[in-house]
């Protein structure tokens, strides 16, 4: 199965995340970028207000078509219970070319159903596997990374 992985990350915690589910599954991989650096209390509230309100962002361009994938893994942190608004963007102008779908979101504790359902419902589809990693996930995330992947395998 060809398989892209398409992250967004602001401070890197998804980014590690994806990269380790990149290497275990020998995927491609793509960031998806924009130009708001949501930095400082004024970037965090705009972060989630723009995710909150279901805003859209100029993302930097991609190099990877979803349309010659199999599947495309999303990746994403929860930002007001929600995906990441540059990873919105994406889902929006790209779920038409998605064929399946699986994701994970990283995220402090809370709001990590809602944006894995959230996925689902901007894809069209249901998932092939979800998972969320906590702030506490992430000190030790491999047994759900494990469990991630071989359901996709
Ligand atoms: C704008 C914004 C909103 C957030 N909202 C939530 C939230 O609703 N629930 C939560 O548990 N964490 C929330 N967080 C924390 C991030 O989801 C968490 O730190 C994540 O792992 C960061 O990933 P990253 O380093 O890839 O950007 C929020 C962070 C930001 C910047």
């Amino acid at each position: 199965m060809k398989t892209l992985l398409v992250y967004y990350s602001r401070t890197n915690i998804t980014k590690e995340i994806a990269e380790t589910i990149q290497k275990k599954l020998d995927c491609d991989i793509e960031e998806i970028t924009d130009n708001n650096k949501y930095s400082g209390k004024l970037g965090f509230l705009k972060g989630g207000m723009n995710a909150a309100m279901g805003r859209t962002t100029d993302i930097n361009p991609i190099s990877k078509n979803p349309s010659d994938y199999d599947l495309i893994i999303i990746g994403t942190p929860v930002w007001a219970s929600n995906m990441a608004t540059p990873i919105y963007t994406y889902l929006m102008k790209y779920n038409s070319e998605i064929k399946n779908v699986a994701s994970f979101c990283t995220c402090m504790g809370n709001g990590y159903e809602q944006t894995l359902k959230n996925i689902s419902e901007v894809c069209g589809k249901e998932q092939i596997s979800t998972i969320f990693l906590t702030a506490e996930d992430i000190k030790n995330p491999e047994e759900k990374i494990n469990i991630f992947i071989n359901e996709i395998r």
